[in-house]
């Protein structure tokens, strides 16, 4: 299968292309801008395999994507570029609206000019898959509801609407133009190669630096937490066996409060990487003004993909945390070039009028 990935050298896209590229079966195109989410470094250990390859280009470039498609045969498109830090589109939504809502409409006309002049059967088994999150869905109570694949959309911030509207426009060119697409919405994912501005890496970098751990509000904000290798493989699964039209929620089954995984943090590292003064990493804790309009509680009930493809995450939170912490300890030669450039731990998202 030659496979098209959007989005390939950001956090989950990384992790999908060296999931798909072990599969000598499949060829993997990774196109992606390369904006300050992109790294190339997260690709190193596929750059050289024979079954892969990277364009930069951006998926607005319609006759770049439409270059690629018929060149490389392209048989199913893995759509993930997008903005995706939701402070920033609280900073600066413009460019969430760009990418996120006139990428994807750019992206599905090209896609649907392709597909309506591949031939029988390369037309049958060609798939568009969005990969959406579970912010669309908007805010559910402290209690023990989740989001199923028929909860109605009512995104809160700049960056779950800009989501909600692309995956509207996914389903009404399936609906309108017969584009066969699939979809599906996640929850939080976190894992190596994450961008040190979303909350795990930034509190396991900040901890290892002895600066403050920033914690929204009182920290009781809820997330369903996603290991980024499930999640690589359900995409893949879904993709390949997911019925035409539909869209499946893959989540984690690892609710926390945003206090509970900073400490765990904190914790885990005490035990691997213990502070030179042998207090807990837990006293560089610091609450800071809550983001505005942030969501309580995200949830997500998988039993669909559970039910239909067998799919279960294979690492609870703790396993997860781990690996990932484990990660950072011997990476740095990763993040360590983006601490010191891009991204420098500053707080983002706090203003509460855009610009
Ligand atoms: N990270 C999560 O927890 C999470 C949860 C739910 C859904 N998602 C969705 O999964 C997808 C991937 O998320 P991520 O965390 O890996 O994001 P990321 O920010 O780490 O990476 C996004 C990638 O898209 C690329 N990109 C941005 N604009 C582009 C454009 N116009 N053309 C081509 N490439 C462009 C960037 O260079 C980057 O490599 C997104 O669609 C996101 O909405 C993420």
């Amino acid at each position: 299968m030659n496979i098209l990935v959007t989005g390939g050298a950001g956090f989950i896209g990384s992790a999908l292309c060296r999931y798909l590229v072990a599969n000598p079966r499949n060829r993997v195109i990774n196109l992606d801008k390369l904006t300050y989410a992109g790294n190339l470094a997260s690709l190193r250990q596929i750059e050289n395999f024979p079954n892969y390859r990277f364009v930069r280009a951006d998926i607005c470039d319609e006759a770049a994507v439409a270059g690629v498609l018929h060149s490389e045969n392209i048989g199913r498109i893995m759509h993930l570029a997008a903005e995706t830090h939701v402070d920033r589109s609280i900073d600066g939504p413009e460019a969430f609206i760009e990418t996120n809502v006139l990428g994807t409409f750019r992206l599905l006309q090209t896609a649907l000019q392709y597909w309506r002049e591949l031939p029988e059967p390369a037309a049958e088994v060609f798939r568009f898959q969005h990969v959406s999150t579970d912010e669309v869905f908007g805010d559910l109570p402290f209690d023990d509801s989740a989001f199923n694949e028929a909860t109605p959309y009512a995104p809160s911030s700049p960056y779950s609407a800009s989501k909600a509207a692309s995956d509207h426009l996914v389903r009404a060119w399936h609906h309108t133009f017969g584009l066969p697409v699939v979809l599906t919405n996640c929850s939080n994912n976190y894992g190596p190669f994450h961008f040190p501005e979303k909350l795990v890496p930034l509190v396991i970098l900040n901890a290892l630096d002895e600066r403050p751990l920033p914690v929204y509000g009182t920290g009781a904000n809820v997330r369903d937490w996603l290991y980024v290798d499930d999640h690589a493989r359900a995409l893949d699964l879904v993709a390949a066996q997911g019925a035409v039209g539909e869209s499946y929620n893959i989540g984690g089954s690892s609710e926390r409060t945003n206090l509970r995984v900073v400490e765990t943090i904190c914790d885990t590292l005490d035990r691997k990487r213990p502070r030179r003064n042998r207090k807990s990493y837990r006293d560089l804790i610091t609450f800071v003004t809550d983001r505005p309009g942030h969501d309580r509680r995200y949830a997500m009930d998988t039993s669909k993909i559970e039910r239909e493809f067998g799919w279960r995450p294979r690492e609870s939170f703790e396993t997860g945390l781990s690996r990932t912490i484990d990660w950072y300890l011997e990476n740095d030669w990763w993040w360590r070039p983006i601490r010191e450039g891009s991204y420098r731990g500053e707080r983002l998202g706090s203003s509460v009028a855009a610009q």
